[in-house]
């Protein structure tokens, strides 16, 4: 592989939409592709402020913000059917929007209209992204990629959160039977499971800022001197959406440090 190959982009012409592309790592993961020579990338979410600023950001020939709550199959199919009307194809989607836990859901407090709530975006807007991409892609004949954001929390237990735990755990059963599903058409579909960041949301549910997540979570990962952020996530993602993954079908992949408990 010459250098130039290492170094070229990696989504030349393609067509994104990214879903809680407004904040966090689905915001880190925008400019990512944008950088790698996204032709347009869509910023679904429902922050309309921060989703314009993001695309803003981006700038306006290459990305642009559409109001859409994944909770609705009729926002998320109108936003998908858009992009493919005004754009020409979907290539990529990163399937990305979630909320955590507010309550202390232990199995013996466990609120059920909290548990409703968070399941109807993490697990339920999940399945409807991939859904409506996925048709866009076969209609298309489009070899695309979806790859949704699980979590470290898909592949183990929780003293608390269990309805985000169960949530992240289910994304796992998506792309997994999705990605056999789609496989003959030339649809891959992946996820990434990161370890705790700390993104605006991460420090609001803990009550700590930034360094004091970073710090937290320090002694957990194996690998020494390196701190997670959100670029590392969205480099993984980038991996997942390009040709560089071509033969990576229904993987989870883990960006962690290598963490132990
Ligand atoms: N931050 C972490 O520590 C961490 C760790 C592991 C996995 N993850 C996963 O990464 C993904 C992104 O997390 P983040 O930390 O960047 O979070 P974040 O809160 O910064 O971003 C999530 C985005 O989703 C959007 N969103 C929420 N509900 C929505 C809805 N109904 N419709 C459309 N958009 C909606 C929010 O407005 C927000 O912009 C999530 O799936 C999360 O579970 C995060």
């Amino acid at each position: 592989m010459t250098e130039t190959t290492l170094h070229k982009k990696k989504l030349e012409g393609k067509l994104a939409i990214v879903t809680g592309g407004a904040s966090g790592i689905g915001e880190a993961t925008a400019h990512l592709f944008a950088k790698h020579g996204a032709r347009m990338v869509v910023i679904a979410d429902i922050q309309e402020e921060l989703g314009h600023q993001v695309a803003n950001s981006i700038g306006l020939n290459h990305s642009t913000y559409i109001r859409c709550d994944v909770t609705d199959e009729e926002q998320v199919k109108a936003m998908v059917e858009w992009t493919v009307k005004n754009y020409g194809q979907l290539d990529i989607m990163f399937s990305n929007a979630r909320i955590f836990s507010r309550l202390n859901q232990t199995v013996l407090n466990l609120d059920l209209l909290a548990l409703d709530h968070l399941f109807a975006i993490n697990v339920r807007g999940m399945a409807v992204c991939v859904k409506h991409a996925a048709r866009a892609m076969v209609e298309g004949h489009v070899r695309g990629s979806t790859v949704c954001t699980a979590s470290v929390a898909a592949n183990q237990g929780s003293t608390k959160n269990t309805d985000y735990f169960m949530s992240k755990h289910a994304v796992l059963g998506l792309v997994r039977s999705a990605s056999r599903q789609l496989g003959e058409h030339g649809i891959r579909v992946n996820c990434i499971s990161s370890s705790v960041i700390a993104t605006p949301m991460a420090c609001s549910v803990s009550g700590m800022d930034a360094e004091q997540v970073e710090k937290a979570c320090e002694p957990h990962a194996s690998l020494k001197g390196v701190v997670l952020k959100v670029g590392h996530v969205a480099c993984a993602v980038l991996f997942l959406a390009s040709d560089d993954s071509g033969f990576l079908n229904g993987h989870n992949v883990v960006v962690d440090g290598g963490w132990v408990d």
